[in-house]
This record gives structure tokens, C-alpha cells and sequence, in this order.
């Protein structure tokens, strides 16, 4: 289905539901809500506790009471209810206030590319739960393109490579549509787990995955050569135990799930007119999404393809960014397709 700017522009809010972080963009107005997509309710209640940073902050420290649940997962929102009670929370006063000047207020929300009509319908049913009247659903990946400032609009190809938390996106776009597109459950989530792998199998070390993010820093060129020391549970004994990690080990075991990434591009080309391929050996690929920023990421791909990479300026918000745009309307005119409502 296709929809116009038009309808976007009728909209008050754009909502980007991720399984790390949601955000919501509120019009001429700009980023109001850019939070985990956690809650921590209490089980004997059913009482919400905290919603966002805080709630992230509880992981692995509750009480047997305290459950910390994310109600998004893989770009679908598997927990209706929950995510409308933590938008309500998260969005609070400014919510209201918006609200109550424009009362049958239109929504805008980012679905990932080929969305199963499930996904779609939890995400219209999350929003109009939350008091919109209207529900406008826009593939992810044009608005992360929109937000990364590509020429969309343009007759000439641009790739772009969305890497969240659970999903990287892949897509070739020209004259605001997507020439092709794949989608593979890799993202910045698969490659802490990765890591907390290589501790247990090399090292016997268990760490929970939120703990191994000082790892990506070894991966950086200003690193000190010798790797890291990690601090963790052995397996064996319970013990608190240190281990030092080097970085070849770490290169490698990252390696591995973002390999998916350079198959997922190297298919997306093979579905494309070969004209369009030709723009992007210039051009090469746009990297957004918040995991866009792990370090030797970019290095990694323009290896494997041979093609420029560059990070999108605000990697972690560009969907969002891209929508609110749209809203604003400070998007060209053009008919986008593979929108769907
Ligand atoms: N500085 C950083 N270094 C490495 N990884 C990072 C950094 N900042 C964020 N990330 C990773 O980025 C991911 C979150 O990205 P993003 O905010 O795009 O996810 P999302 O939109 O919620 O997820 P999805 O689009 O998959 O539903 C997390 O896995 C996080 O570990
Ligand atoms: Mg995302």
C-alpha cells in the first residue's frame, strides 16, 4: 500500500518502538523520548515500577518480585499492554499536553521492512491504546534513510545499512522507493552475546551481556595494545574471578554474527539493476542504527565490500529523526512506496 507526505504531515507524533531504545518525536517540536524499552513491574502487584533508564538500571539486580521486561523484540511489540503502559509513563505530561491541544491526534510509527501484518497490527493497537485516532505506518528504512539526509528522492541508487539492537536492515533505495531490501537477526544484541560466549567457552567466565561493552573498546585503533581485564563469576567455583582478554579474540568472536551483514549486502546487490550498483561504488554505504558506532564496524565493511563507508551523523536516531521529519515536512514531495497504513 502507498501512502502520501500528506497523511504524515496530519500526524503529531512519530515513534520509533525498538528493542533497545524507544523514541518518540514530537512535531515541530524534535526528539522528546529516547529511553530503553524496559519496564520493571512488580509480580505480586502487577504495579509498574519504573519504566526506561531506570528500569534498565534494575537488570539482573531485582528481588524474586521485580521482573524487567522488554515488550518489543525483533522490531515486533510482542507485549501490547506493557508497552502502552511504559509510552504512558514515558511520555507522561508532554503526552497529555500534546493531547489535549490536538485531541484526535494522529501517530506515526516506524515498522521494519516487510513487516508480518502481526507486527503491523501490534504497533497500530500499541499507539491507538495510547489515544491515537489514527495510526500511520512507515517502513523503517526510509525514514532511517530520510534521517541520515540520503537523497531519497533522487533517480540515483544509495545503500543503506540500519544496525540495531536485534535486526540489521539492508536496503537499496532510488527515487523514494526501495529497490530491494533484506533484513538478518544481527545486531548490536548478537554481538554482546557473542562475547559473553567467548567468555564462558575460552575462559570459563560468566558476565551478563550488559557487562561486556567495555570489550568494543579494544576494538578501537586508539586502544592500548594487550588487550583488556574483565572482571566476572567463574563458572566452575562461583567465585569472583579476572581474566585478560586480547584483542584478536575479540575481533574474531565479533566477526562472526556481522558477517551476516556483509551476506545480507552482497544479496541485496545481486537483486539490483546493474546501473544502480555502478552509482554505489562512489557513493558507497550510509551505516546507521545504534550499532552503527561499534568500533572497527565501518573498517570491517569497506574491507569485506570495497566500497566507502560512512556513519550516519546521529546513527542511533536517524529513523526517528527521519519520520519527524516527514511530520515537520521537510521532506520533497514524493510518493513513498513500500509505506504502508
Ligand atoms: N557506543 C556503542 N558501542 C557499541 N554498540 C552500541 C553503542 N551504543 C549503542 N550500541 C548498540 O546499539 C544497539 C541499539 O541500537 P538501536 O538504538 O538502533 O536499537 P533499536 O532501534 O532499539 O533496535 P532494533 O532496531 O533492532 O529494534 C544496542 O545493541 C547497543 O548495544
Ligand atoms: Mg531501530
Amino acid at each position: 500500500m502507498t501512502i502520501s507526505l500528506e497523511a504524515l504531515r496530519r500526524c503529531s507524533i512519530a515513534v520509533d518502538l525498538g528493542a533497545a531504545r524507544t523514541r518518540v518525536y514530537l512535531r515541530r517540536t524534535g526528539l522528546i523520548v529516547d529511553e530503553p524499552t524496559v519496564a520493571a513491574v512488580n509480580t505480586r502487584t502487577g504495579g509498574l515500577i519504573a519504566v526506561g533508564t531506570p528500569a534498565e538500571r534494575m537488570t539482573g539486580r531485582t528481588p524474586a518480585h521485580i521482573r524487567v521486561v522488554r515488550p518489543v523484540s525483533n522490531g515486533t511489540v510482542v507485549d501490547i499492554a506493557m508497552a502502552q503502559r511504559m509510552l504512558r509513563l514515558l511520555l507522561g505530561d508532554k503526552l497529555r499536553r500534546a493531547w489535549r491541544r490536538r485531541p484526535l491526534v494522529s501517530a506515526a510509527v516506524c515498522v521494519p521492512h516487510d513487516a508480518h501484518p502481526l507486527t503491523e497490527r501490534a504497533a497500530v493497537e500499541t499507539l491507538t491504546g495510547i489515544g491515537a485516532r489514527r495510526v500511520e505506518l512507515v517502513d523503517s528504512l526510509i525514514a532511517a534513510a530520510v534521517g541520515c539526509g540520503l537523497p531519497v528522492e533522487q533517480p540515483e541508487a544509495t545503500l543503506i545499512v540500519v544496525c540495531g539492537a536485534a535486526t540489521t536492515q539492508v536496503a537499496v533505495l532510488s527515487l523514494g522507493s526501495i529497490v530491494a531490501a533484506e533484513r538478518v537477526p544481527v545486531g548490536g544484541d548478537t554481538v554482546d552475546h557473542a562475547l559473553v560466549q567467548l567468555l564462558r567457552n575460552e575462559h570459563a567466565l560468566m558476565l551478563p551481556s550488559q557487562a561486556v561493552r567495555p570489550l568494543h573498546l579494544v576494538l578501537r585503533d586508539d586502544a592500548p595494545a594487550g588487550g583488556t581485564e574483565v572482571h566476572g563469576r567463574d563458572v566452575a567455583t562461583g567465585l569472583a574471578r579476572s581474566v585478560r582478554i586480547d584483542v584478536e579474540g575479540v575481533r574474531t568472536a565479533v566477526r562472526t554474527p556481522l558477517t551476516g551483514v556483509v551476506d545480507a549486502i552482497g544479496t541485496v546487490l545481486r537483486r539490483c539493476p546493474p546501473d544502480l550498483v555502478a552509482d554505489l561504488a562512489d557513493r558507497g554505504i550510509m551505516l546507521a542504527g545504534g550499532s552503527a558506532v561499534l568500533p572497527g564496524f565501518d573498517t570491517m565493511l569497506r574491507e569485506a565490500t570495497g566500497m566507502p563507508v560512512q556513519i550516519a551523523d546521529h546513527p542511533d536516531v536517524c529513523a526517528v529523526e527521519g519520520l519527524g521529519a516527514m511530520l515537520d515536512g521537510k521532506v520533497q514531495p514524493l510518493v513513498l512506496d513500500a509505506m504502508v497504513s
